[in-house]
């Protein structure tokens, strides 16, 4: 593949490889070689029409670790606040030599059409409602590593699953892998689509937590809320937040995840983020790793040690 758009893209092989690979780089990591010569000479330019902490960051440590030249740019303070088209945006910066292209966009499917206009390899950093690819591998690469494999690992995903690309690319890619998905929303917060998904749908948040190996919790995507799909804050945190005493009765050894950023004491209590049995942290680190898996294949360099 030269471009990752969509976590459905990718074959078992493909997600393993993504994931195996990460597994040698993390290794190579924790031997305390920082950087890797694998992408000298290479240009990745993270193009970011929305805002974020994580992937906009870890993408760019990912690539620097590699050795690549980064470029960051983001629509803020650029010339789309005179109007300048995603096309001609792109076309600017490919003329400066991208190799590979990271964008996130609030349009669903501004990946794919980035896809048809540069050379390059494009990555979908979160486009809409649509997909985050890279979220999910790195949550399965979270998983795999806490729970040592995910074939019939079942995985609970809870909250606005409407509004969510982490939980449309988990579904796909913990499918492709093996693993069983159940999503927990109110009726008001699932998609339309969510029956062509390849996913079990539950309402009923307590009785799938003690059947959970996974349970990975969604933030209240506030920004693109329509006030009539939601309950109050208090009813939604009261029936699907992930709160003390039901962290209580999830299995002993089960885990607690979140893309972020979170809502604490909304979706997930402040107690049970910071617990033990939270990935969180792990997870943001982890997805520096994952990054560097993607450029790596997509830009075909090799590991050197
Ligand atoms: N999980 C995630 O995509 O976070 P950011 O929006 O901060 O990148």
């Amino acid at each position: 593949n030269r471009h990752l758009i969509s976590a459905g893209d990718l074959s078992r092989d493909d997600a393993l490889l993504i994931l195996d690979t990460a597994e040698e780089l993390a290794r190579v990591s924790e031997r305390s070689i920082k950087k890797l010569p694998t992408l000298r000479g290479r240009t990745v330019v993270n193009l970011f029409f929305e805002d974020s902490t994580r992937t906009r960051i870890s993408f760019e440590a990912a690539a620097k670790r590699l050795s690549a030249d980064v470029i960051n740019f983001s629509a803020k303070g650029s010339s789309v606040s005179k109007g300048e088209s995603l096309k001609d945006t792109a076309l600017t910066l490919e003329a400066m030599g991208a190799d590979a292209v990271v964008i996130r966009h609030s349009a669903s499917g501004a990946p794919h059409r980035l896809a048809n206009w540069v050379h390059g390899s494009v990555v979908n950093a979160g486009d809409g409602t649509h997909e985050h690819p890279t979220q999910a591998l790195l949550d399965a690469f979270s998983m795999r590593r806490r729970l040592g494999g995910l074939d019939g690992r079942r995985v609970t995903v809870v909250g606005d699953v409407l509004h969510s690309r982490v939980a449309r690319s988990n579904v796909l890619l913990l499918h492709t892998l093996g693993a069983q998905v159940t999503l927990v929303a109110p009726p008001t917060l699932l998609p339309v689509s969510v029956d062509t998904w390849p996913c079990e749908v539950s309402y009923d948040l307590d009785a799938v937590l003690p059947k959970s190996d996974v349970v990975m919790m969604l933030r209240v995507q506030k920004e693109r809320m329509n006030a009539a799909f939601f309950p109050s804050e208090r009813e939604y945190s009261r029936r699907y937040g992930l709160d003390r005493d039901r962290f209580a009765r999830m299995p002993d050894d089960a885990i607690v995840m979140h893309p972020g950023p979170m809502n604490r004491g909304m979706e997930i209590a402040a107690e049970v983020a910071d617990s033990a049995r939270s990935t969180i942290v792990e997870q943001v680190a982890n997805g520096v790793t994952i990054r560097m898996a993607v450029l790596y294949l997509l830009l075909g360099g090799e590991i050197a040690q």
